[in-house]
């Protein structure tokens, strides 16, 4: 198997540019920038007034090279700067990106696994169509309460559905599922995992103003901001639990606000992600 050289050096932001172009004229066959250790790196979120916060002044430019270039070169497009080499072997990145995905034992009936897997009687979500592969803490959490509150025969509504987990969860635990999401990308990658698992869940992008009929269990897995103002619908909706993840702890109160008057009947702090059951009746 062939090996990799990678090259890493720490530039000030405007040398990215020339330096990468210099790599590249080396024999450089890729560049990625990456951060460099120890910079903190802030996002605007999507509740974030003003301005989108300036990028770190630093990159860790990195460069692959199949047969290493002379010291002297390197020095000469890096501009001197202290440069470190390490070695990866070539390996196969399709199966190096399935190997991170583990399946998800939620319990002994309910677990979530990729194609791959070949577990008889899991939920198959095939990874990288849209959010929702049962890694993420909130989903894991939704899943948890699903488990707990499904009942067979009910049925489910999904707000959010992404990949459509959630509902075709509640689906494989006999419950009759529907799921909305505003991104019809994602309401085609639910649909798709709806009909290979032969399960009856049904997407669509009906806004949830939109959306008529009573839920014994509603679940959504977005931004407490987006539970806050769709809470009234949610309160609508709803007949019996409310389950709701995707709430940034310091932000948690926003929902509890929205919630008010409704029995809390638990909530799970961690990570820095909060989640919340309600009962309704
Ligand atoms: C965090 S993902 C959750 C996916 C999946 N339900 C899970 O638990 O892993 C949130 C999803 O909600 C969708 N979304 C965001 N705002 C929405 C809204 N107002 N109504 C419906 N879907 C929304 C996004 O497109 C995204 O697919």
């Amino acid at each position: 198997m062939a090996t990799w050289h990678a090259l890493a050096v720490r530039l000030p932001r405007p040398l990215v540019d020339p330096v990468g172009k210099a790599l590249l004229a080396l024999g450089a066959t890729g560049l990625m920038e990456d951060v460099p250790p120890g910079t903190v790196v802030k996002y605007k979120q999507p509740w974030d007034k003003g301005r989108r916060p300036r990028p770190p002044s630093e990159v860790l430019l990195r460069a692959w090279f199949t047969e290493p270039p002379a010291e002297e070169a390197v020095r000469a497009a890096t501009g001197g700067r202290a440069a470190t080499w390490e070695e990866t072997p070539d390996e196969d990145w399709n199966e190096g990106w399935k190997a991170h995905f583990q399946p998800v034992h939620v319990s002994d009936r309910l677990i979530i696994a990729a194609p791959w897997h070949h577990i008889e009687g899991a939920v198959v979500i095939e990874p990288g169509n849209a959010f929702g592969t049962g890694e993420h803490r909130t989903t894991r959490s939704c899943l948890a309460a699903i488990d707990r509150l499904a009942t067979p025969g009910e049925r489910c509504l999904d707000v959010g559905s992404g990949s459509g987990i959630l509902a075709l969860a509640a689906a494989r635990l006999g419950m009759v599922a529907y799921g909305i999401d505003t991104d019809p990308d994602a309401v085609t990658a639910a649909e798709a995992a709806a009909s290979l698992n032969g399960l009856p869940a049904t997407f669509d992008t009906t806004p949830i103003a939109n959306v008529t009929g009573t839920w014994p269990l509603v679940v959504a897995n977005l931004y407490a901001e987006v539970i806050a103002a769709l809470g009234p619908h949610l309160r609508r909706l709803a007949t019996r639990h409310l389950v709701f993840a995707g709430i940034l702890s310091d932000r948690a109160h926003l929902v509890e606000a929205a919630m008010e008057g409704l029995e809390l009947e638990s909530r799970d702090d961690g990570e820095g992600w909060t989640s919340f059951v309600y009962r309704v009746a």
